[in-house]
């Protein structure tokens, strides 16, 4: 039998896509390099685990188990709507931000017709879910080194163009929109577009004065999706739990699209837990100031040169030597993102790490920069 992928079974835009290629895990590298100690800093993960809340109550109740969850989330967008200060109905739960992004390409662009626009070194997962539905992605170069350009966003969107997606602060680069691009690219942007402001990293990038959420604006436009997730500042990655903040006509129309039952139990459980933790967030919140403070001098130490962020990671550049530094620190148990596939071969993605791994990282990483 000829294979499925040159018989025609499988449409080109499927068979052109590579997986998504996450972090290595920690298992993996122990076993393959025979590693003892091995510290991972290369999804950008919370390093201080999950909220304590969550933990809690996901270990209660667990005869709940045996039913299907409440599809319709009620409890964890009560929590959320109260927590924002919107109606319930303006806020949707998804198993992670990544499952909403697919979601609003599914609910309004057409296959093979429509596009869907975006920086060029955004998070890879826009384009990759793009192809998986035969959508175009339009990626638009940055100014200024790697920052967004809002102005370049707004030439490039055509009559076809459904989507804008800007995250906001952007992974890889960690940059983040000035209050004036922000406002900008929401007013400027055609009004039948549907702009998706990723705040994956809102609860790290908010302590920052220079930092706005496009929450301010949603007075200034329907047509907005602010995403947000509880897999970064709640340490919930492995949860799979996320949710966006819209208007009541867009949530409706993305609850048509998903799958029945998309946010477990379990996710909705922990999730309301997190939400209220307030001892927990803040934690996380100082513990990320002061790392990636630790982070930025130690890299000017090592002149390496480091773009600015407002998130849990910092995008550093190595040159043509990125991959090689790269696996000398994984040959000495240090995971860290290579950046090769997501367009910027000369940098390396590193993320916060635990106090308790300050130590060993800060040694490779001299270790590796001094060889
Ligand atoms: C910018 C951005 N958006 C969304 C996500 C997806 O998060 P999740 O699907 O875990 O909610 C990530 C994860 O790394 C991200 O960096």
């Amino acid at each position: 039998m000829p294979s499925m992928l040159s018989d025609g079974t499988v449409p080109s835009h499927i068979g052109e896509l590579l997986p998504y290629q996450p972090g290595k895990p920690i298992e993996e590298v122990r076993r393959q390099l025979g590693l003892e100690h091995v510290v991972k800093i290369a999804s950008n993960e919370n390093p201080l685990g999950p909220s304590p809340l969550a933990l809690k109550a996901m270990a209660t109740d667990q005869t709940v188990l045996s039913r299907y969850p409440d599809a319709a989330c009620h409890k964890l967008t009560s929590v959320l709507a109260e927590q924002r200060g919107v109606p319930q109905d303006e806020i949707v739960a998804t198993a992670g931000s990544n499952e909403l992004i697919g979601l609003a390409m599914r609910a309004f662009c057409q296959p093979g017709r429509d596009n869907v626009v975006m920086p060029q070194y955004s998070f890879i997962s826009y384009k990759l879910q793009a192809k998986a539905q035969a959508i175009e992605s339009r990626e638009v170069a940055p100014v200024d080194g790697l920052r967004c350009n809002v102005e370049g966003i707004l030439a490039q969107v055509d009559e076809f163009t459904k989507i804008v997606f800007v995250a906001h602060p952007n992974n890889p680069t960690g940059a983040h929109l000035s209050n004036e691009e922000l406002a900008t690219l929401i007013r400027k942007l055609p009004a039948r577009i549907v702009l998706i402001i990723d705040e994956a990293y809102y609860e790290y990038a908010v302590v920052s004065d220079d930092y706005t959420s496009a929450e301010k604006y949603r007075g200034d436009r329907e047509r907005l999706i602010i995403t947000r997730t509880f897999s970064k500042a709640y340490g919930l990655a492995g949860v799979r739990v996320g949710y966006g903040i819209s208007t009541s006509e867009i949530t409706g129309i993305i609850h048509r699209g998903r799958r029945p039952f998309n946010v477990n139990t379990i996710a909705q459980t922990a999730a309301c837990a997190a939400a209220s933790d307030d001892d927990f967030l803040k934690a996380s919140q100082k513990q990320n100031t002061q790392c990636i403070a630790e982070m930025q001098s130690l890299f000017d130490e090592l002149n390496v040169r480091h773009e600015p962020t407002r998130t849990n990671f910092i995008l550093a550049k190595f040159g043509p030597a990125s991959q090689s530094v790269h696996d000398a620190l994984l040959n000495r148990g240090l995971i860290v993102r290579p950046m090769a596939n997501w367009g910027l071969p000369d940098y390396l993605r590193i993320s916060t790490y635990h106090e308790n791994d300050r130590e060993f990282v800060h040694r490779i990483l001299r270790e590796v920069c001094a060889s």
